[in-house]
């Protein structure tokens, strides 16, 4: 049983904390600065932010007002779709450090893959993209590299002309939309998952089968799902504003779920998608 905050490795020895706070969503503000902070304070010590989120100033506040040291902290951001030329990655990723005020990210996303317009064309935009990625991680200004929302067909040709392996890939995942073929298959290949909406962006807190799990444990719901995550080695990031759900989460690793509750939410039929598919969506 986990009954403490332990660090996974990643597949070039970075240590990752096994679990994430999320920022979607929130534009930035006070309100943020002091809601990061906190969550830092309780032992949250690994941050997902993005370029898009418009608020890596508000995560950068947070780091410096939590006096946590910076090397104990795991900060993550995403280079946007506009972005995923070798130029502009570059671009993005200093802008990104200059909002956040650090010299280095511990993990540097592209955010989704490339798949729109010419057909024959996303799979030499995505390597391209990461070839600056690849660079960042050569000259040490990023620990780890990796992707969001790359399903097993972009990873299949995006691997065999890679030279650094993607160390994480984040993915919507959570009970009710699993993405089994991926997720097999980046486990087979190394790649750690980490789910993004865990807890479907708050659908499933008022889902009945969930709740009657809850009630077999007297754990709150979330505690249940980010539980989950953690028997399939997944990685959550979870958005929490209050002080109340960030400690919570935190607390979710003291407790074993039976086979039959971990079946019954791996059964679920699907649900809480967010209906954010990568080979459809208009960026
Ligand atoms: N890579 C990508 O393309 C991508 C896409 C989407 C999201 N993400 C990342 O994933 C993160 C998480 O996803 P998400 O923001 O959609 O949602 P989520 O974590 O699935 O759900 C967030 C909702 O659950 C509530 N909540 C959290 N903990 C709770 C608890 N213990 N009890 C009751 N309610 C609780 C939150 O409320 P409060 O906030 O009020 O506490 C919020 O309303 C994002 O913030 C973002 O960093 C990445």
């Amino acid at each position: 049983m986990r009954t403490k905050l332990e660090k996974i490795k990643l597949n070039n020895g970075v240590k990752i904390p096994p679990i994430g706070l999320g920022t979607w969503q929130i534009p930035a503000s006070e309100n943020l600065v002091q809601s990061i902070a906190e969550a830092i304070g309780l032992g949250f010590r690994y941050i997902d932010t993005a370029a898009i989120y418009e608020n890596e100033t508000s995560v950068g506040e947070a780091i410096r007002r939590s006096g946590v040291k910076r090397s104990e902290l795991f900060i993550s951001s995403k280079c946007w779709a506009a972005n995923r030329t070798y130029d502009s990655v570059m671009h993005a990723f200093e802008e990104s450090l200059r909002t956040l005020q650090l010299d280095y990210l511990d993990c540097y996303l592209i955010h989704w893959p490339f798949t729109k317009g010419d057909p024959l064309s996303w799979q030499s935009v995505n390597i391209g993209t990461w070839r600056a990625f690849e660079k960042l991680y050569e000259e040490g200004l990023v620990k780890a590299i990796g992707v969001s929302n790359f399903q097993m067909h972009h990873l299949v040709s995006f691997l065999a002309r890679a030279n650094v392996k993607p160390a994480v890939n984040q993915l919507e995942f959570h009970p009710g939309y699993m993405q089994k073929t991926t997720v097999a298959f980046c486990k087979k290949q190394g790649i750690a998952i980490e789910a993004w909406s865990p807890l479907g962006h708050g659908v499933l807190l008022d889902e009945p089968l969930i709740k009657e799990i809850a009630s077999h444990y007297e754990r709150p719901v979330a505690q249940v799902i980010l539980r989950w995550c953690w028997h399939h080695n997944v990685i959550p990031v979870t958005r929490a504003l209050t002080p109340e759900h960030q400690k919570e989460n935190l607390e979710s690793f003291d407790f074993d779920l039976t086979d039959d509750d971990i079946h019954a939410l791996d059964t679920m039929p699907m649900m809480a998608f967010s209906g954010l598919e990568p080979d459809h969506v208009s960026f």
